[in-house]
């Protein structure tokens, strides 16, 4: 079977705003994310393996170095660029600022997204076990996944005593 090397447009929704996206149906997503200037997507490994090139897709992290631009289709796109809150860092960027959780900083997109949706699923604390499962298939080469699991932990336990203050 011959690849289709037609071009097509994509339509989505990228960090709220609706995109369309130009290029070969099986071409990766992260190629035509980094098209439209996400320079946050990330790609190293090209085969799914490092979590670089992670973006939520209808609030799910995916490796989009090995998801086709056509699956994007009427989806809900999140990257890094979009996890500002109101023009302001949302908790977890700040946290992870406090907690020194990067040095080079190339594998940080990818864990904030799937830190984000972590936190998103989870109602109380998180232990290491629940963030190292939450975070798995990320790669950081400084080797700083400490100070990311501490950073997460902070602001699981934040929000669970916000929730509690609210009840
Ligand atoms: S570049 Fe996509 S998982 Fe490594
Ligand atoms: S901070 Fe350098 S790869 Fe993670």
């Amino acid at each position: 079977m011959q690849e289709d090397d037609r071009s097509s447009t994509v339509t989505c929704t990228v960090n709220g705003a609706e995109t369309s996206l130009t290029g070969r149906p099986a071409t990766a997503a992260s190629a035509a994310l980094r098209q439209q200037g996400l320079f946050s997507v990330r790609e190293t490994c090209g085969l799914g393996v490092c979590g670089t090139c992670t973006v939520l897709l209808d609030g799910e992290p995916v490796s989009t170095c090995i998801t086709p631009l056509y699956m994007l289709e009427g989806r809900d796109v999140r990257t890094v660029e979009g996890l500002e809150e109101d023009g302001e860092l949302s908790d977890l960027q700040t946290q992870f600022t406090e907690s020194q959780a990067f040095q080079c900083s190339f594998c940080t997109p990818g864990f904030l997204l799937s830190a984000s949706a972590l936190l998103e699923s989870s109602t109380g604390d998180l232990d290491d076990a629940a963030i190292e499962e939450g975070l798995q298939g990320h790669l950081c080469r400084c080797g700083c996944y400490e100070s990311i699991k501490e950073a997460v932990r902070s602001c699981a336990a934040r929000s669970a005593s916000r929730r509690a203050g609210s009840l």
